[in-house]
Formats: structure tokens, C-alpha cells, sequence
């Protein structure tokens, strides 16, 4: 249709004649509004076009061949992991923020004589804030399961044969999720800067100053130096807290996007 045909069209009065229900009105209304500012309904025809035109080039699944429709494999439940993973992230993201009021991430002295800003913080978390401990431990727990949850879809898909042709760019989308999921458990842990933290850290740059030749770069530019400081937690604290939930949470929705248009795999 074109924008010369809808302009002259008058949605309103058809609205009104037809005998509809308020949510359909008001859902209905709401389109044409849209629709007339950003020509949505085009877009949406092109794209319903283009995923269909997508779709059609895939090659049928084990269940369409087979005529399986909601038969066993719909409901096996390891193809939840995929989706189990994807709900702790969420816990984990929601928790976080919340962290995220009360944590400081400073190497200063704190008040108490012994240890920084970032582990008064802490501590101040568990003892003193109402329900800090729990907020704090549903943001561990959930980044552990996310943990295993990711592996154990892996091996899922592995021994199902999903990562086969045309699934081979989701599998390697997943490699890049799983190191990312490291990644994000790994700066987590230091963030505290307690004992754990800081030997986890210490560990970190010895293994970035063992790389041949780039050692010592990549040491200066994930810990901002050969020994723990302000710069170590700051870039550990902007990576956690910023870059990677940013790419993480792009990343997961195109993994499931494709999953999406390509229709889940079964056992081959
Ligand atoms: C943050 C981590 C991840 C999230 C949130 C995630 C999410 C999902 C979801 C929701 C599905 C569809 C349901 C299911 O199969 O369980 C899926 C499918 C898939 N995932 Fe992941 N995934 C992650 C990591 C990985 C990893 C590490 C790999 C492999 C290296 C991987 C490879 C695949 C493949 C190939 C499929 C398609 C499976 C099929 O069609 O049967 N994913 N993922």
C-alpha cells in the first residue's frame, strides 16, 4: 500500500463503525498513530517477507520432516538450558544494578583500618543494609548457575549435533557467550577486593606477564600495571558493570535471534 492510499484513507471513521473491544480499539488506534508518523505496518510486512524468504532457503527440521509437531522433542527438557542460562543472566543483570547503588569500587583506605572503600562497601552490604546479604548472594548464586548452566548447554548442543550445518555461526557465537561468561565472573570476583580477590587478581597478572612477547602489554592494559592497584579495580569495575553487559546482552539476543529464525535442532 502506499503512503498516498493510507493518507487518504480515514482510519478513525472506520474505527468507529466497527464493533470492537477497548483493547482492540485502543491497540488498533495506537497502530494507525504510529503508523501514519513511521510507516511501522510497511516495515513489519517487509520483514514478516524477509524472515518467511529466510526461512524457506533453511532446510527442514528433523521434526517437519518426520511431522513430530509437539511430540517429544519440543519439550526435552535439556533445551531449556538455553533458556535457564538466559533467566540467571537476567537475575544476575537485575541483582547487580541493585549492588550497584551501594558498592564503590575504591582502593582508598576505608575507615576501619583495615582494608579499602570497595570492602567497607562490602561488608556494609552484608551487615548493616536491610537484605543486602540476600541481594548479594542471589547475584552469586545466580552468576554460578549462569556459569554452569551455559556449559551444560554446550554440551548439549554438542552431543544433539546442533552446532552441525546451518547452526555452525550460533556455535561459534556460543564460544565467544561462554568466554564472555568467564570474563564476567572472573573481574566480578575481584570487586570485593578481599583476600580472594586479590590473589585471583595477583594470578591474573602473572599469567598476562607469562604471554610471549605482548606480556607485559596486556598486563598494563587488563590490570593497568604488574601489581594490583586503583587502575586494576577501576578497569575491573567498568568492564563488569558497563562494556560487558552492552555486548553480552547484544550478543545473547542475536544468539536466540537465530535460533529463532532457524528453528531449534534435533538429534542428528
Ligand atoms: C550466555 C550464554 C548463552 C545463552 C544465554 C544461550 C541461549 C540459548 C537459547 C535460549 C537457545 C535455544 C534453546 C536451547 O537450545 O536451549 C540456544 C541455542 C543454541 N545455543 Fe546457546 N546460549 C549460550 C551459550 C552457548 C554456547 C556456549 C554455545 C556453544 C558453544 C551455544 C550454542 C548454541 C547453539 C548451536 C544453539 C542452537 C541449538 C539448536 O538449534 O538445537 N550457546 N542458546
Amino acid at each position: 500500500m502506499s503512503l498516498q492510499k493510507k493518507d487518504e484513507y480515514d482510519h478513525n471513521a472506520w474505527l468507529q463503525e466497527k464493533d470492537l473491544t477497548p483493547v482492540e480499539k485502543t491497540f488498533l488506534t495506537a497502530l494507525v498513530w504510529l503508523d501514519k508518523r513511521f510507516r511501522i505496518v510497511d516495515y513489519l510486512e517487509l520483514l514478516e517477507t524477509l524472515y518467511y524468504r529466510v526461512n524457506l532457503q533453511m532446510p527442514k527440521s528433523h521434526t517437519e520432516q518426520y511431522d513430530l509437531d509437539n511430540k517429544f522433542w519440543y519439550w526435552y527438557p535439556l533445551y531449556t538450558l538455553g533458556f535457564f542460562s538466559t533467566l540467571a543472566y537476567v537475575v544476575a543483570a537485575i541483582s547487580g544494578a541493585l549492588l550497584g547503588f551501594y558498592y564503590t569500587p575504591s582502593n582508598a583506605a576505608g575507615t576501619a583500618a583495615t582494608g579499602s572503600v570497595a570492602y567497607e562497601q562490602i561488608t556494609f552490604i552484608m551487615t548493616d543494609l536491610q537484605f543486602g546479604f540476600m541481594l548479594r548472594s542471589i547475584h552469586r548464586w545466580s552468576a554460578q548457575v549462569m556459569t554452569a548452566a551455559v556449559f551444560l548447554h554446550m554440551l548439549r548442543v554438542y552431543f544433539t549435533g546442533a552446532y552441525k550445518e546451518p547452526r555452525e555461526l550460533n556455535w561459534l557465537l556460543g564460544i565467544v557467550l561462554i568466554s564472555l561468561t568467564m570474563v564476567f565472573g572472573y573481574t566480578g570476583y575481584l570487586l570485593p577486593w578481599d583476600q580472594l580477590a586479590f590473589w585471583a587478581g595477583q594470578i591474573g597478572v602473572e599469567m598476562s606477564l607469562s604471554i610471549p612477547l605482548a606480556g607485559e602489554w596486556i598486563a598494563q592494559l587488563i590490570f593497568g600495571g604488574f601489581s594490583l592497584s586503583q587502575s586494576t579495580l577501576i578497569r575491573m569495575y567498568i568492564l563488569h558493570v558497563f562494556l560487558l553487559p552492552f555486548v553480552v546482552t547484544s550478543l545473547i539476543a542475536i544468539h536466540i535471534g537465530i535460533v529463532w529464525v532457524q528453528g531449534i535442532a534435533e538429534p542428528h
